[in-house]
């Protein structure tokens, strides 16, 4: 049995409002978490110190760096304008949604010189010998396989390269997950044939009163 074709007209026209308000919807939702990140990281940048965990980088115009568990771009986006056309920042996360908000917003600020980069857990898929520098910021805590993803970052650098690594201490007797130790840290990064060369174990305290570490390391 065949539809009537004015009940046909009716499916149409009711199938043809919801698409159109599905739509709205993904785009206003698009459109709200592009506001709120930027609200967030206007609040973030009163306590996160980027300016000094992007210094400790000791990078310049025309440099390649990469920022190794980006999110949505809180680093990449300030990297980007201080490495200019010349240079350039590749943004590696696991999470695509992420990396969709961080092409948003390159695309927003009209950078180009920035390159996105589905890593894996033990793989971020950097090419051998071709960053200056590697931003581990925030991220230290989430990652699962620690030393492989060290070799693989230490074959990613040019000679003389640098890794910086900046998270949250575990305070005393904390079993908080978003936390991992300063000197854990040094020995994964000297295990993986690293030098570290700078250990700042109180860089800021955060929102939480929680206290964060800076690391540098460099390759022989
Ligand atoms: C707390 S967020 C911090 C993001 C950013 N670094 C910042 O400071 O705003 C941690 C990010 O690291 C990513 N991540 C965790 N393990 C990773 C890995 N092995 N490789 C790449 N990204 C990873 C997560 O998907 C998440 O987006």
């Amino acid at each position: 049995m065949t539809a009537r074709p004015q009940y046909r007209r009716t499916g149409g026209i009711v199938f043809g409002a919801l698409a159109i308000l599905a739509t709205f919807y993904v785009v206003y939702s698009v459109v709200d978490t592009l506001q709120q990140l930027d609200a967030v990281e206007r609040d973030r940048d009163r306590w996160q110190r980027p300016d000094e965990i992007l210094r400790a980088l000791d990078v310049r115009a025309g440099n390649s760096v990469v920022d190794l568990g980006s999110g949505a771009g809180y680093f990449s986006l300030k990297l980007a304008p201080l490495l200019g056309e010349s240079g350039h920042v590749t943004a590696v996360d696991l999470r695509k949604l992420s990396l969709f908000f961080l092409k948003l917003r390159t695309f927003r600020r009209g950078y180009h010189n920035l390159q996105l980069v589905t890593g894996e857990p033990h793989d971020p898929h950097l090419p051998p010998a071709s960053a200056d520098a590697v931003l581990i910021c925030n991220t230290y805590h989430e990652m699962s396989q620690r030393q492989v993803l060290l070799q693989h970052v230490f074959r990613s650098l040019r000679s003389g390269g640098r890794v910086v690594i900046a998270d949250r201490e575990p305070a005393e007797g904390s079993s908080n997950s978003h936390e991992v130790a300063l000197e854990q840290a040094a020995t994964d990064l000297e295990g993986a044939g690293f030098q570290v060369t700078q250990k700042v174990a109180s860089l800021l305290t955060g929102p939480d009163r929680e206290v964060w570490w800076l690391l540098v390391a460099t390759t022989p």
